[in-house]
């Protein structure tokens, strides 16, 4: 299974029952507003914070790799009554018909572009659909290792509204650190009286050291402006959850 297709069937379904948090859309309306719309929310799978920027008012799209996660955007989205355009794509080729003043991801979900190459190919899709005055910001986290005692128990277990029993756990985990990468089996489960549904898939994250993330901008002609912590404040020199702030600056020769 390609990594932009993780989201899908069972994981899409469970994904907003077992969420553990929303992202606080704080930060992402404070970057809109200081850059300018439109906006675009890459990753914005069934619409966390997109639906609560639009429902202040803010001019932002979105883009997601998985139909399914989508669906659950337009559904929420319907019922809340907010109008929202969103299109099915890899960020890592996106295809839009738009330039932006703002490009974001909520969270880290860049971290789930699988190797160093599609990074940049997503760097590079960012560069070519921002304005020139236009800004991004790329929230990243280096992951930390399951601790041994969690794996193969439940992670996350919750009830859906027909009572079905939602669970998923981690059933193993492998980290490379030369290759930054971390596999996780994740087990999958909806279990309701007799039928038990199990899907098993590898989730795979993949982090940056900071001057290895800043040349992969700069190789897509962007410059890293700041390195904040995720409520904006100069990310000390040790911290692994940081959110760059980039802009256009010259492309490699
Ligand atoms: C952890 S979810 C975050 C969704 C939402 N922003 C939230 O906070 O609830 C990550 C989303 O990124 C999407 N995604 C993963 N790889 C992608 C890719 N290569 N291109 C576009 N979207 C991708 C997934 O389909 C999923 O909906």
């Amino acid at each position: 299974m390609n990594a932009a297709d993780f989201y899908t069937g069972i994981v899409a379904e469970l994904y907003g029952p077992l969420k553990s948090f929303s992202q606080d859309p704080e930060p992402y309306a404070a970057f809109i507003e200081q850059s300018g719309t439109p906006a675009l929310e890459l990753g914005c799978g069934d619409g966390d914070p997109l639906l609560d920027l639009r429902t202040r008012g803010l001019e932002i799209e979105g883009v997601d790799s998985s139909a399914d996660m989508l669906e659950r955007l337009r559904r929420r989205a319907h019922e809340q009554g907010i109008s929202a355009t969103v299109y099915c794509q890899r960020m890592e080729a996106l295809n839009l018909p738009h330039h932006y003043r703002a490009i974001f991801l909520a969270g880290p979900t860049f971290t789930l572009l699988p190797d160093d190459a599609a990074a940049l190919a997503c760097l590079h899709s960012i560069r070519a659909h921002l304005a020139e005055a236009g800004a991004a910001l790329i929230p990243l986290f280096v992951p930390p290792p399951t601790p041994a005692e969690q794996i193969g128990q439940a992670a996350r277990t919750a009830t859906a509204p027909d009572g079905a029993e939602l669970r998923v756990s981690v059933v193993a985990q492998q980290r490379d650190e030369a290759a930054r990468t971390q596999t996780t089996l994740l087990r999958y489960e909806r279990r309701h009286g007799r039928d038990h549904f199990v899907d098993e898939r590898p989730w795979v994250l993949h982090w940056y050291t900071r001057d290895e993330f800043q040349a992969l901008a700069a190789a897509a002609g962007l410059t890293v402006t700041a390195i904040t912590d995720p409520h904006g404040n100069p990310a000390p020199a040790a911290a692994t959850d940081v959110h760059f702030h980039l802009r256009p600056g010259p492309r490699d020769p």
